[in-house]
């Protein structure tokens, strides 16, 4: 029997760990970029509401530098004074922080992920307690630079979809189709804009596929048969529609691969509804708000390659015949919590029982990763089943590049080899896993 001492919350309070380093550079780099998006808004407020509209971009601005200042001089984190519909649970979590530590909680002191997640709800915070700003998302601009540039790429990928789909029932090697999708869907979060402080990679128009198969090397742990041989049992045995969901992350090439991914699902027969469950507020900087999911099909259907425009209706219509669902706004609060998933079932037991109704859960990227194994600094070598603690609604997978000094289920030895070809193998997303649970 696996056994581990208890390990602790990743936080700033370990000088020199990457935690340390986000909330010192990254997450004020982050706020500052947030202002000057707020700022470069005084005008065109002014000019449509007058005095008011400019004051009130001035109010919010002031709040902005207000909360980055309080980070990086290691203030008390503060409540959450807003009327949105998870404001007490903020508070709750808060409340419980106060009470497991013995000093106030503050930025560099507190738990990583309390912290930095606390960061973006202060901002739609603000944004909500203003007059004209309610709706603002700061990081919308930075998104759909993002799609731009993933365009072509993703057409490449539904290229390969159209392949498939040519070649009908004869033959196909439905294993190798399925670890192109998901692997797909795995290297696209690569992409994401918080690591990068909401710099956009271009993922270029090279063919993802061919790239993928020279980062084989780099998935530590790779548990794509074991999630192919979960579907292809249920699709033979269900006599009901099988049904997988998709906690999404990023927005731009992510979102769309993701998309493949479902499409793939859905012809393959290997399921015959996806749910997709989305961010309720701009979170992460690039995660998806239903706003990114009609921008990025209103573009897909306006695109002059025929490609990306034909694929942009199918899934389009999709939403309408409900192959395709996007989880409803109450029950994707969670997301949008600093609480580890672990605790899902007492804090949000009505979306630990949607998730239960579901035959494959797919989480996406690395803050999903965090919150799977509580962002706990486990030995490398923890089983995936151990790390998850009490969460297991579903059978569920992990699709995530390493962004984040937290991993388990690779074997022993493995992160010794990583950490020779490049000491910084945990948080650039050159490495990445696919884990599974049963
Ligand atoms: O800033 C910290 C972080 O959680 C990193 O761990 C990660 O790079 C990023 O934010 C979010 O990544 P993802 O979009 O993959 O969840
Ligand atoms: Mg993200």
């Amino acid at each position: 029997m696996y056994s581990c001492p208890t390990p602790s919350p990743l936080s700033a309070k370990f000088e020199g760990s990457f935690a340390y380093d986000t909330v010192k550079d990254r997450l004020p780099v982050i706020l500052t970029k947030t202002i000057d998006t707020v700022h470069k808004c005084i005008s065109s407020y002014e000019d449509k509401f007058g005095e008011d509209g400019a004051n009130d971009v001035k109010s919010v601005v002031g709040q902005l530098s207000k909360l980055r200042s309080e980070m990086m001089t290691d203030k008390p984190l503060n409540d959450f004074r807003d009327d949105l519909k998870d404001t007490e649970k903020w508070n709750a979590a808060l409340e419980r922080l106060k009470q497991d530590e013995d000093h106030t909680p503050s930025h560099f002191k507190s738990p990583w992920l309390f912290v930095e997640c606390a960061m973006y709800r202060q901002i739609t915070s603000i944004l909500q307690n203003s007059k004209f700003m309610k709706d603002f998302d700061p990081f919308c601009q930075q998104k759909s630079v993002a799609l731009e540039k993933s365009m072509s790429g993703a057409s490449v990928l539904l290229q390969y979809l159209q392949k498939y789909l040519a070649l009908g029932d004869n033959g196909v090697d439905l294993a190798r189709y399925f670890e192109i999708f998901l692997k797909a869907s795995l290297w696209s979060n690569k992409f994401d804009l918080s690591l990068s402080a909401g710099v956009s990679h271009d993922p270029g128009s090279h063919d993802p596929v061919q790239v993928m198969s020279s980062l084989e090397e780099y998935i530590l742990a790779d548990e794509t048969d074991e999630i192919f041989q979960c579907l292809s049992k249920i699709q033979t045995s269900a006599a009901k529609d099988v049904r997988v969901d998709i906690v999404l992350d990023n927005a731009g090439f992510e979102f769309l691969s993701d998309l493949c991914l479902a499409e793939f699902l859905l012809q393959s027969k290997l399921a015959q509804k996806i749910h997709f469950h989305i961010k309720n507020m701009p979170w992460f900087i690039s995660d998806v708000t239903s706003k990114d999911v009609d921008y990025t099909l209103k573009q897909m259907t306006s695109s002059s390659d025929c490609t990306l425009s034909e694929f942009g209706k199918r899934w389009q219509s999709r939403l309408v015949d409900k192959s395709f669902i996007i989880v409803p706004e109450h029950l994707c609060q969670y997301w949008t919590l600093p609480s580890s998933y672990t605790d899902m079932q007492h804090l949000d037991e009505s979306l630990y029982e949607y998730l239960a109704q579901s035959d494959l859960v797919i989480f996406k990227g690395d803050l999903n990763f965090r919150k799977l194994v509580a962002d706990l600094s486990w030995s490398s070598d923890t089983p995936f089943k151990n790390a998850l603690g009490a969460f297991h609604p579903s059978p569920l997978c992990s699709l995530r590049t390493l962004k984040a000094d937290v991993v388990v289920g690779l074997k022993s030895g493995r992160d010794l080899e990583a950490e020779k070809d490049d000491a910084n193998w945990m948080v650039t997303g050159k490495y990445a896993v696919v884990l599974f649970d049963a």
